[in-house]
């Protein structure tokens, strides 16, 4: 075992440099990964990756169309390369794990023209064992309009596909498609893909930072490409040179569990620009929220309007007496009395409905260490909020509000934006200018000590590496679908999330339903040990004990497993798993020496192990168990629950059965 100095000490070890020519390539450290760049006859740039000597991704273009200067794609060559390898550990200031270690070897490649305008861009390839990573340096110095983004990713083997439509408008919020890869239409990212042989690969982006998202558009057999998100002026893109694009990703791994336990998408980003970010800080926090969302509430004034200073301290003394942290109140300021979907220019952010007495509430708060949540709805329309955001962020900081819940519902294509000329033109939630807006808000929340945890967001990239301060977000289809139910989440969604969206970053999924139950009464796909086994295996930094109050006195031992549940981990594993079948994660707490597991089933029952030496071999334990009982069935008994304790060490092996529907959650403590 390394110590900790040594994993702290950088270690840069070889920096070379190449003449011209290609092909050229670069292996991961342990040498099973390989990517090329070769040129074709017309001096076109191809990329390729081989994995244990056999072809993944076979020969796939690279380049662009320019809006406003030839298209970047011919007549290239290699005119030299540098090489460095580097092996170091940083430390993420709250996270699935505490230390994470980044081993790559790194090839930049120098493309230039050798006709025309004698242009040059430079690629450049991070490999590490557990994947890939390209972008594009733009050298030369000037403006660069984008019209599309040509690279391809052209998959050899044969491959089942996990994956959501882009362009749809509903977003991210989206069932997944569960296809043969040569079935795939126009796909957001990450897409997940199995071959045959086992091997998992999920294609991704990093750091996607004032740059078009990535869709990628079905081409022919498993062959994709860049689907640029479109802007409202024209080009994709437009920015000035030299930039680096986005990193283009690949995770490969052996097994959907390899998936989830890769670093690669933190990786790619830039470290910590923040400094000191003590003032982030994990929490589990309750909501004036999912009455709204069974219509029990509204956000609206009137006579069930659920932001009230009444219902506000009811709220704060139940979440303080059960150890909560937070408490999320939405619908608390103007602007939800008209048809709020229409177009957000009815919000007012700095000011309550008559009755909410914010400063109150707020001082309530604190008196009982209840840190209050705020909720930025925009509608979409950005234009209208980024006049308000400065003002709104100065209150929240007046006040001692530490996080911020922002949204942007609005049909894909309909976020309201200000263009150039002052104008009002409208983007799509993963466009350019969103990219630019959702750091213009954590920035501006920063300077302010403000978390964001963004709904109907941005893809997350891995920013939060880089803006600590950017805790979670959605962009995918929640818990909320389980109270509208028209149809609810199927039993087989959170463990797809588990090796699709979640490879992207935490989720606000807000589990804990633990009434089971939907709007109209409806069951949720689940059963009561699921719930709790969300808790782990869906991480978010800040996460939600999203039902109602009355719904967990009625069920105090589930009420136990989500009060002890930590949101903060020294180390995360993922143990096993099978794409939309189940997941099982272990993961120990930051702040102590507990170890706990979750796991999620899917449509059907299973038996599954699971091993348990990430304990300390020189100690015993006490295993806390919450699983399904045995006629658990989400359908037929959701509520068979059975909370049980078994004496464990290192070398035992647990096997539990998961119902369908169902799941386990399993605190592990030193006897
Ligand atoms: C959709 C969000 O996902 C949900 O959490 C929120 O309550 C509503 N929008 C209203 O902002
Ligand atoms: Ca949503």
């Amino acid at each position: 075992m390394m110590t900790m100095k040594t994993l702290m000490t950088a270690a840069l070890l070889a920096i070379t440099t190449a003449a011209a020519g290609a092909p050229v390539s670069v292996a991961s450290p342990d040498g099973r990964l390989v990517a090329s760049l070769d040129t074709d006859n017309d001096g076109r740039a191809l990329w390729s990756l081989m994995r244990d000597g056999h072809p993944l991704v076979a020969a796939s273009r690279l380049g662009f169309i320019l809006a406003d200067a030839p298209k970047l794609e011919r007549h290239l060559g290699v005119t030299g390369s540098e090489r460095r390898s580097i092996d170091t550990s940083w430390q993420q200031p709250w996270g699935e794990r505490r230390l994470v270690r980044d081993h790559h070897n790194e090839l930049r490649v120098h493309l230039a023209e050798s006709a025309g305008t004698h242009r040059r861009i430079d690629v450049i390839f991070r490999v590490s064992d557990d994947g890939i990573g390209f972008r594009y340096e733009f050298r030369d110095a000037g403006s660069v309009r984008i019209a599309e983004e040509l690279t391809e990713f052209n998959i050899v083997p044969a491959a089942t596909a996990w994956w959501i439509p882009a362009y749809d408008w509903n977003r991210e919020e989206q069932l997944y498609r569960t296809t043969p890869i040569a079935d795939v239409g126009t796909a957001q990212t990450p897409m997940t893909l199995r071959a045959a042989d086992g091997t998992h690969v999920a294609i991704h982006e990093a750091a996607l930072v004032d740059y078009a998202a990535m869709n990628l558009a079905h081409v022919d057999g498993g062959k994709f490409r860049v689907s640029l998100t479109p802007s409202n002026n024209g080009p994709k893109v437009v920015r000035t040179a030299p930039f680096a694009t986005p990193w283009r990703a690949l995770i490969v791994a052996d097994s959907a569990a390899g998936l989830a336990n890769s670093n690669l998408i933190l990786n790619l980003n830039e470290p910590n620009k923040l400094g000191d970010v003590s003032w982030v800080r994990p929490c589990k926090y309750m909501g004036i929220w999912w009455g709204m969302h069974l219509g029990l509430q509204s956000w609206a004034s009137g006579p069930i309007h659920g932001a009230t200073t009444a219902n506000a301290l009811k709220m704060i003394d139940f979440a303080h007496d059960n150890g909560f942290c937070g408490l999320l109140i939405e619908g608390w300021n103007i602007g939800w009395d008209a048809d709020w979907f229409a177009d957000g220019e009815s919000f007012d952010f700095t000011r309550p409905y008559p009755d909410f007495d914010l400063p109150r509430v707020a001082g309530y708060a604190r008196a009982h260490g209840i840190r209050l949540i705020g909720h930025h709805e925009t509608s979409g329309n950005i234009a209208h909020y980024e006049t308000q955001m400065a003002a709104a962020f100065d209150l929240y900081q007046r006040l001692g509000i530490d996080a911020v819940k922002t949204g942007y519902v609005a049909d894909a294509g309909g976020i309201k934006a200000r263009q150039a000329d002052g104008s009002i033109g409208y983007e799509w939630h993963e466009g350019q200018a969103m990219a630019r807006h959702h750091l213009y808000v954590v920035t501006e929340a920063a300077k302010r000590h403000i978390a964001v945890n963004a709904h109907e967001p941005i893809k997350d990239t891995g920013l939060r590496r880089t803006y600590p301060n950017m805790v979670s977000r959605e962009g995918a289809r929640g818990m909320e679908y389980n109270a509208w139910g028209a149809p609810p989440n199927p039993p087989q969604h959170e463990a797809t999330l588990a090796f699709t969206r979640m490879l992207a970053g935490p989720m606000d999924y807000t589990p804990g339903i633990v009434s089971l139950k939907g709007k109209n009464g409806q069951p949720i796909p689940s059963t009561l040990a699921k719930q709790l086994g969300l808790y782990i295996v869906l991480y978010s930094p800040l996460q939600m004990a999203a039902d109602l109050p009355e719904n967990y006195t009625a069920q105090p031992q589930a009420l136990r497993f989500i009060k002890l549940v930590p949101v903060d981990w020294e180390d995360s594993i993922a143990i096993g798993g099978e794409v939309g079948a189940f997941a099982i994660l272990a993961r120990r707490d930051r702040n102590g020496p507990d170890w706990y597991v979750g796991a999620i089933g899917g449509a059907s029952a299973r038996n599954v192990s699971v091993p348990l030496r990430f304990l300390d071999p020189a100690k015993r334990y006490v295993a806390e168990i919450w699983r399904d009982g045995d006629k658990a069935d989400w359908q037929g008994a959701p509520f068979d629950m059975v909370v049980e304790t078994r004496h464990v060490r290192a070398t035992d092996t647990l096997a539990l059965r998961i119902a369908a529907g169902g799941g386990f959650a399993i605190r592990i403590r030193a006897e």
